[in-house]
């Protein structure tokens, strides 16, 4: 079962900020220049797992027309609150209700490790997305140094679930956030199944932020011959 977003959305993007001292908001920055960048500058992007919308601002700020589609409702209602530039709806990534090839691009910020069936809500993503168009995904992931990674380790065991209890007075949602981080399939692995499920993809890349708490991935769907 999907986790419940509803019960954490009021602290959400306090917790967001403090947890990564700020560094998501970059992290999501560097995903909109993803999409809005050079042969890409995409006009119409659908925001999967929005939450809170702040994708979707950067997006809007950048002269792209969006939708943001999540399956909370409290945290669309907070999107909903931070812009009236951009549509937000209730949908199952999983079961997108858009026809094939409805957006020049899609992004997920944080939003894929959620995921009940991973390859079903790929899948999805890249069915409604036009051939030609791009796919930009966000995701957390455990550091690759192997020095880094003991205090990466005490950070989200320890330092992240406390911050949880103090301050979205929910120590459960935040344990159960590293869990899923180390759990989730980072770089390359992440590639391959988008890879093998799919013939439609052109390319694929991922990068490395901030020593690799963050993974970007860019996905270029085929155009259509
Ligand atoms: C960690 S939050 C990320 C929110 C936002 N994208 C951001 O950048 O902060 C994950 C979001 O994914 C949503 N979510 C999880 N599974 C989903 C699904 N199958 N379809 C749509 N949204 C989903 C949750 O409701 C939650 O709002």
């Amino acid at each position: 079962m999907a986790y419940d977003f509803d019960t954490i959305a009021r602290g959400y993007d306090r917790m967001n900020h403090l947890m990564t001292l700020g560094l998501d908001r970059r992290w999501r920055r560097r995903a909109t220049k993803e999409v809005v960048c050079g042969q890409w500058p995409a006009a119409s992007v659908l925001d999967v797992a929005c939450g809170t919308g702040d994708m979707v601002c950067n997006l809007v700020q950048r002269g792209c027309t969006v939708t943001g589609v999540d399956l909370s409702e409290e945290m669309l209602a907070i999107a909903r609150r931070k812009t009236a530039l951009a549509s937000f709806q209730l949908a199952d990534a999983e079961h997108l209700p858009f026809p094939d090839g409805s957006f020049d691009a899609v992004t997920c910020a944080f939003g894929v490790r959620n995921f009940v069936h991973l390859e079903k809500g790929l899948g999805e993503m890249l069915r409604v997305l036009k051939p030609g168009g791009r796919m930009v995904i966000l995701e957390l992931a455990t550091p690759d140094n192997k020095l880094l990674r003991p205090f990466y380790n005490f950070y989200t065991k320890h330092i992240i679930p406390w911050l949880g209890s103090r301050i979205a007075g929910n120590r459960d949602a935040y344990t159960y956030l590293p869990d899923s981080i180390t759990r989730f399939p980072k770089g390359d692995a992440f590639l391959d199944i988008i890879q093998h499920s799919t013939f439609s993809i052109q390319h694929s890349c991922h990068r490395r932020l901030t020593f690799g708490v963050c993974r970007l991935y860019t996905i270029n769907k085929r155009a259509a011959e």
